[in-house]
């Protein structure tokens, strides 16, 4: 047997990941991005969907148009989420959880006050392949950064405690493009750990599915495609929800987003926007 060389080839949930720093990329190049993320680059090529690489033909106008909001959602939460982290830091807080870590290179790219630990929480595979992209670009955190190789539907709270979490301190927990992946059993139970593991003040910074996603893209979910493996989509009153789990949230829309943003979404809505999404919030 040869031995394998270079980064695993993305499969399953986790290539999602890769095609999130393809986009991330793409912003980067820009004259006047959102956010500056130089990682993206090498995690995209690696993956072999690099901003060079040629992209699956989008059947119609409508499938392009889908994927262009896809795009555009990934670009504004990246910013809601890294200014909610700056927001988090600033009060005080020094201990950071990427849930469904993936490719986020915030531990590289943001401004990390001293003795900040952060922990990305994936399975193996991802983390393997980001090691080997980070190995290969020298890449070096501006925190303490600590991988934590579990499944999210199983132990992972004392595989956290085990890499040296503490539930006593405040945390910021960033949920990314991960809670569309877990049916809504699998949701309630993530919350319901993540609440248990934050002192009082610990923050959190969600995105979840907009309410009719699931039906929107039933037509595009060929196998192995992102949206074949979305299977939840937000609560109608998820301000309520969450209350009811112990957080005082707030909900914003993209479109509200992308235009404190600077970058108006153009096209109208496609169904009566009710709350959005994106989820900012702080443990009572
Ligand atoms: C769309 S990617 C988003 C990655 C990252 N949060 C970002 O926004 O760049 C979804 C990530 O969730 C991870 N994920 C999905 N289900 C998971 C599970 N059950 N346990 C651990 N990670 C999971 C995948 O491996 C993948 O890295």
């Amino acid at each position: 047997m040869t031995e394998e060389r270079g980064p695993l080839k993305p499969s399953g949930v986790w290539a999602t990941a890769v095609g999130v720093a393809r986009v991330r990329a793409l912003e980067t190049a820009r004259e006047d991005p959102l956010f500056r993320d130089p990682l993206a680059v090498a995690f995209a090529t690696a993956g072999g969907v690099g901003p060079g690489s040629s992209r699956p033909e989008r059947a119609n106008e409508a499938e392009r148009q889908r994927w262009l909001g896809v795009a555009s959602s990934i670009i504004i939460r990246t910013r809601f989420l890294d200014d909610l982290l700056d927001r988090a830091t600033e009060a005080g807080i020094r201990q950071v959880v990427l849930l469904g870590a993936g490719m986020d290179s915030r531990a590289f790219r943001l401004g990390w006050p001293a003795a900040t630990r952060l922990f990305e929480v994936d399975t193996a595979e991802p983390l393997d392949f980001k090691a080997s992209v980070l190995r290969q670009e020298g890449a070096v955190p501006g925190c303490e950064r600590i991988t934590v190789a579990v499944d999210l539907r199983e132990d992972w709270p004392s595989a956290l405690a085990a890499a040296g979490h503490d539930q006593a301190l405040p945390t910021v927990w960033i949920a990314e493009g991960l809670l569309i992946y877990l049916p809504e059993d699998a949701v309630e139970l993530l919350l319901d750990r993540v609440g248990d593991l934050s002192a009082t003040g610990s923050r959190m910074g969600l995105t979840l599915g907009s309410r009719g996603v699931l039906a929107r893209f039933a037509d595009d979910a060929a196998p192995g495609s992102a949206a074949s493996m979305w299977v939840s989509e937000m609560p109608e009153d998820p301000v309520g929800w969450l209350s009811g789990l112990g957080w005082d949230a707030e909900a914003f829309t993209l479109r509200d987003r992308a235009a404190a943003y600077g970058r108006p979404i153009s096209t109208p809505p496609q169904l009566d926007e009710g709350p959005g999404g994106l989820i900012s919030a702080v443990r009572r």
